[in-house]
C-alpha cells in the first residue's frame, strides 16, 4: 500500500493523466490537476494553469487544494511531490518552434519551482521519441536493441529533442539540490478501450515499427508512476515506460530480421521481450504489468 502523499499532477486531463490520477486517488493520494482544462473525476481537485508562465507555477505549488484546506486554519499544506505530464504530445500540433518552447520552457518552470519550493520528488514525463526512431526522418534504425535507458538519445524532431532537453533540466536541478527527479521515457500509451487497435496492428505489423513496437497500458502507468512517488533516494533516473511484450504477435526474431536487419543486440532476448526494454523498471521499482494486450485480445 502507498503512503498517501498531497501530489500536484501538470497535465491530467490528457490521454495518460485521466487513467493515472484515478490510480493515484485509488491509492489513496490527494491530487490536484494543473491544467489548461479540468478533469471532471470525482476526487481530483483542480486549478487551471499554464506551464509556460512561472509565476503561475511558483503560485499553484503553494496553493490550497480545495475550500476543506481552509477548514485547518494552519496555512497552505506543502505539496509532497510534483508529477509533470503537460505537454504538447508531439509533432504537427502546433509550429515546432512552439512545441520546444511549451515542452522546454514549461518544464523548466515546474521542476524550478517544484525544487526552489522544497518539494522533494518529482515525476517527469518524457518519451520514447529521444531514441530517435518515432519522429525521424525516413527509416532510422536504433544503434542497438533492445532500447534501454543508458541509449544516447539523438532525436531529429522538435519534440524528441524537447524531452531531451527536459531530461537535462532534470538532472543539472537535480544536481543542485540533491532531491529525486524521475524521468519516465513513456511508451505509446494505450487507453482501455484502444485493445481493438491490436487487431490492426497484428495486419501490418510495419506500423509499429516507429514506437520499436512498444505500448503502455494506460493503468500500467498508473502504477509506474505510483512506485516512483513510492521510492526515495534515487537521484537523477531515467526509467523506460513500457509493458513486458512488444505490441505484435510476432516474434523477436520475425521482428528483428523484417524490420531492423543489422541492429546489434546488447543481450539476448525472449520471444516476446519488449525491445522497448522495461527491466530497469521491474529490477528497480518493483513493476509487475498488470495490463498485457494478451488479456484483452487473442492474437
Ligand atoms: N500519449 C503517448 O503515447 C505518449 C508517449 C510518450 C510520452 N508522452 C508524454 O506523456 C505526457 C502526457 O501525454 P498525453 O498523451 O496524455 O498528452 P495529452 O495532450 O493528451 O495531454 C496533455 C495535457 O497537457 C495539457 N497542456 C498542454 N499545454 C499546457 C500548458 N501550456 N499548460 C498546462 N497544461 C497544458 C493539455 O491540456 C492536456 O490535458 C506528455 O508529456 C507527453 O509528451 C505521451
Amino acid at each position: 500500500m502507498s503512503t498517501p502523499k498531497r501530489i500536484l499532477f501538470t497535465g491530467g486531463s490528457g490521454k495518460a493523466g485521466r487513467h493515472v490520477i484515478p490510480y493515484l486517488l485509488d491509492k489513496g493520494h490527494r491530487v490536484v490537476n494543473v491544467d489548461l482544462t479540468p478533469l471532471d473525476h470525482p476526487g481530483v481537485d483542480n486549478l487551471t494553469a499554464d506551464i509556460t508562465s512561472s509565476g503561475e507555477m511558483f503560485n499553484v505549488m503553494t496553493s490550497y487544494a480545495n475550500f476543506d484546506e481552509l477548514e485547518p486554519g494552519t496555512g497552505v499544506p506543502a505539496f509532497d511531490a510534483v508529477v509533470h505530464f503537460a505537454a504538447i504530445p508531439r509533432i504537427l500540433i502546433q509550429p515546432d518552434n512552439r512545441t520546444f518552447e511549451v515542452n522546454a520552457v514549461g518544464t523548466y518552470n515546474v521542476i524550478e519551482a517544484a525544487v526552489k519550493l522544497g518539494i522533494r520528488k518529482v515525476v517527469v514525463a518524457s518519451s520514447e521519441t529521444t531514441y530517435g526512431v518515432c519522429f525521424a526522418d525516413g527509416v532510422v534504425n536504433p544503434k542497438v536493441l533492445p532500447v534501454e535507458e543508458d541509449y544516447d538519445v539523438d532525436p531529429m524532431d522538435s519534440y524528441g529533442l524537447s524531452k531531451v532537453v527536459n531530461e537535462q533540466t532534470a538532472r543539472s536541478f537535480q544536481r543542485r539540490s540533491g532531491f529525486d527527479i524521475y524521468a519516465l521515457r513513456i511508451g505509446n500509451v494505450i487507453e482501455p478501450h484502444e485493445y481493438d487497435r491490436f487487431a490492426d496492428f497484428f495486419k501490418n505489423p510495419a506500423q509499429r515499427r516507429r514506437n520499436i513496437f512498444c505500448y503502455i497500458d494506460a493503468r500500467d502507468l498508473g502504477q509506474i508512476v505510483d512506485l516512483c512517488l513510492e521510492k526515495d533516494g534515487l537521484g537523477f533516473q531515467i526509467f523506460n515506460a513500457g509493458n513486458d511484450t512488444n505490441s505484435v504477435d510476432i516474434a523477436n526474431t520475425e521482428i528483428l530480421e523484417r524490420f531492423f536487419p543489422g541492429v546489434p543486440l546488447s543481450r539476448e532476448l525472449e520471444a516476446h521481450e519488449a525491445l522497448f526494454s522495461n527491466r530497469k523498471i521491474r529490477e528497480v521499482l518493483g513493476f509487475r504489468e498488470e495490463h498485457n494486450w494478451r488479456n484483452y485480445i487473442s492474437a
